[in-house]
């Protein structure tokens, strides 16, 4: 049995005291909830303001990025010891954002999943295809580039601290989510390829989230898929009530 995890990337939005009510607010709503993994992903500078909020609750702490070297004369940049330092338990790595703003290219998705799950980290892997990948009938080819390039090197063992998410890019942000059918053949494939290049089993195990404009009405639906084993939710993350919704969608 997979674990469904529900993520919420706030991306570059709260503040430390948006974050502090944020958070107030969501451990209340939440802390009764059973059989998900709850995640919360908030910009780096309020890590340590929100760790000790969620210490006793269900929640965990995952950062946006990692740099994958441990330390050194890289101005600007993290590394996976020191969010861990911070109290993370996980990592997004590769979300579209990062490959289409900041250059973030397979090869170094691959080095930052590789040094963030050799510190502990568990990653959250983004892969996904653009609109116009879509309708040239690419999906597919673009997902199995993204997966082999972004686990080269790793071995079955590491597969354990790795959670894959997928998330075509023309349903962030948008409003337009991949229908259930969609979103299900991508997962499927997706675990097809983890199966390829590893084994069976590793392919049973691995969790694949969807993102892209989940919301509390849709998500019970796509969880009912059964190769979604949960979300990576953006913009309705930002909000209590909503996220909470979305975690507690079996309610
Ligand atoms: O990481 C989250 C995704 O980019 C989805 O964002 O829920 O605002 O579409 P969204």
């Amino acid at each position: 049995m997979r674990t469904p995890i529900i993520a919420g990337n706030w991306k570059l939005f709260k503040k430390s005291g948006e974050a502090v009510e944020l958070v107030s607010q969501l451990t209340h709503l939440v802390r009764d909830t059973k059989g998900v993994e709850i995640i919360i992903a908030p910009v780096f500078t309020v890590l340590s303001t929100v760790k000790p909020l969620i210490a006793n609750s269900n929640i965990k702490l995952a950062a946006q990025n990692c740099f994958w070297e441990e330390e050194g004369a890289f101005t600007g940049e993290i590394s996976p010891g020191m969010l861990m330092d911070a109290g993370c338990t996980h990592v997004i790595i590769g979300h579209s954002e990062r490959r289409q703003y900041f250059g973030e290219t397979d090869d170094k998705v691959n080095r930052k999943i590789k040094a963030a799950i050799s510190s502990g980290l568990t990653v959250l892997f983004c892969i996904g295809e653009t609109l116009a990948e879509r309708e040239a009938n690419c999906t597919f080819n673009v997902l199995r580039t993204q997966i082999e390039q972004g686990l080269s090197e790793l071995a079955k063992s590491d597969l354990a601290k790795a959670v894959i998410a997928y998330e075509p890019v023309w349903a962030i942000g948008t409003g337009k989510t991949a229908t259930d059918d969609q979103a299900q053949e991508a997962h499927a494939f997706i675990r097809g390829v983890v199966a390829d290049l590893y084994d069976h089993t590793s392919a049973e195990s691995i969790r694949i989230l969807y993102g892209g404009s989940v919301k509390p009405e849709n998500v019970k639906e796509l969880m009912a898929q059964p190769d979604i084993d949960g979300a990576l939710v953006g913009g309705a993350s930002l909000k209590a009530d909503s996220f909470a919704a979305i975690v507690n969608y079996l309610v």
